[in-house]
């Protein structure tokens, strides 16, 4: 993806799509709106209220080919999320237009600074402009990629800061769309194996370190717990962790720890048909957190960011571990197995005590798909957050209004504790209730980071849209996640 700033007067812009913006009742305005606009608001067929849409291909005026109006509603109630939906649709109205280039009129908005505008307009065009169309054979039926914007403003002022943070947009929106794919990909063509070749050309390319702990590792460091979720599977697993050093003077560390599971069938306790179907989008926590930690080297964010990846499947097999067997974590506690179908918190314990033990972070964060309690709970756009630090939770509740990757915090509680307590073990992993599952699965992880500040994002939701798109989350994989924990990092 190329972007473009410049300053220059719409009307001399030669492109074949020009996107001018249209506040609803712009009574200042109006009266230099070209002929074809004025008759299409007297006939009431464009008012221009958020995201409407009107295409014209003009004689004068301009000279771009064809002109697409983009409704912004009233200027008195546009805000950042509402610039990105409307830019969103006109991704997709472009799209529809088969063009893979365009020009971009920023608008002035009143109580919106320009440098937020530019970025907020990228954000839902860049969003907004992803399919996954790897498998469609015919490519010509198909519209064509996005590939370039140009944003036009009406003034130089600012110009430097926009264009910097328009690059640092299309960074951050190009890697959103890396965990797309990744967490698009088949199942059959992804595996601990290709996510570490994926890590080790990323640490190449951008000088990360890399750690990776075989199956053998794992074994001689008592990760018991990933070996039994893999146990049924015929491929390897993998704990991948790398590191991004952007402060190297400062001894504080900040870990994602990004739940794995390359497929999850379930295991002996096997989903039912309408719920496996999803389940190659079980990896998305380790897609994001291997994308976070490539966004930040590509943007040299001044801050150590350390992505943990434990990485295996959940399969049916002749050695597939059964519910009822006892395992020992890596740091040293016993689980009973209720149900094999929880195996995120699992290899997430492992990969957590891991962690706090041996990277010692200032704050460890998970993002898991971990529970569809935590979907029942928030539905499909909003992430389930846990937490152990009131003063981290508060920040990151923060990022994500600002980014609208909305977090909303589940309480913790010691008084869930007798639910999860097991007769032969010092807990289970899944206890006989019926309810708050999204907050057992956040207590069960807990026994694992000690005293550590802990953030646990349960992503079911959110990571993956089965039925249909919401304005720039595209259907399938979202990349959500990535923006949120990046505003996170530039702001602690
Ligand atoms: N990967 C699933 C959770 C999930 C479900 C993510 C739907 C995305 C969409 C997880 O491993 C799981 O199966 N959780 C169980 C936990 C239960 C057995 C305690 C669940 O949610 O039913
Ligand atoms: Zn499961
Ligand atoms: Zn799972």
């Amino acid at each position: 993806m190329r972007t473009n700033v410049v300053f220059v007067k719409p009307e001399l812009v030669r492109d074949n799509l020009i996107i001018i913006p249209i506040m609803e009742e712009d009574s200042v305005e109006k009266a230099s709106y070209p002929k074809p606009l004025n008759k299409a608001i007297e006939s009431k067929d464009f008012k221009g209220s958020l995201s409407q849409t009107l295409v014209f291909y003009p004689e004068h005026n301009y000279s771009a080919k064809r002109v697409l109006y983009i409704g912004l509603g009233k200027e008195s109630e546009l805000d950042k999320e509402k610039l990105r939906r409307a830019y969103s649709t006109v991704a997709k109205t472009a799209r529809a237009l088969k063009s893979s280039s365009f020009s971009v009129l920023l608008p002035i908005i009143k109580s919106i600074d320009s440098i937020t505008v530019a970025k907020s307009v990228t954000e839902g065009i860049l969003l907004g402009s992803y399919s996954f169309t790897k498998y469609k054979t015919d490519k010509k039926e198909l519209p064509p990629e996005l590939k370039g914007i140009t944003l036009i403003l009406s003034s130089q002022s600012h110009i430097t800061e926009i264009k910097r943070i328009v690059e640092k947009t299309r960074i951050v929106c190009d890697n959103v769309q890396f965990v797309r794919d990744l967490v698009n990909e088949n199942s059959k063509d992804k595996s601990a194996l290709t996510m570490e070749s994926m890590a080790i050309s990323i640490a190449r390319r951008h000088k990360l370190r890399l750690s990776v702990l075989t199956e053998k590792e794992m074994k001689r460091l008592g990760m018991n717990l990933i070996l039994a979720v893999n146990s049924g599977a015929q491929k390897p697993p993998r704990l991948l962790i790398l590191s991004y050093y952007g402060n190297p003077k400062s001894k504080d560390k900040y870990a994602v720890v990004g739940k794995g599971i390359i497929f999850d069938s379930g295991g002996l306790n096997l989903k039912p048909t309408g719920y496996l179907e999803t389940m190659k989008s079980d990896m998305a926590g380790a897609a994001t957190a291997l994308g976070i930690v490539k966004t930040a080297s590509e943007l040299r964010l001044r801050t150590n960011i350390i992505a943990v990846m434990p990485l295996c499947e959940n399969l049916v097999g002749p050695s597939s571990y059964k519910p009822g067997d006892v395992f020992t974590a890596f740091n040293k506690k016993t689980v009973e197995i209720t149900n094999t179908d929880a195996e995120g918190r699992l290899i997430l314990a492992d990969a957590l005590s891991y962690t706090v033990s041996k990277i010692k972070p200032r704050l460890v964060i998970d993002l898991a798909t971990l529970t569809s309690a935590c979907m029942v709970a928030l539905g499909r756009f909003i992430a389930g957050m846990m937490s152990n630090n009131e003063e981290y939770s508060s920040k990151l509740l923060q990022s994500g209004k600002d980014t609208n990757e909305i977090v909303w915090e589940l309480p913790l509680s010691d008084d869930f504790k007798d639910l999860s307590k097991s007769d032969i073990a010092d807990m289970l992993n899944s206890s006989k209730g019926k309810f708050a599952g999204a907050i057992e699965g956040g207590m069960f992880l807990k026994n694992f980071v000690d005293k550590t500040p802990w953030i646990h994002l349960d992503i079911a939701g959110p990571s993956y849209l089965s039925e249909a798109d919401f304005n720039y989350m595209p259907k399938g994989g979202t990349g959500f996640g990535l923006r949120l924990l990046l505003d996170f990092f530039e702001r602690v």
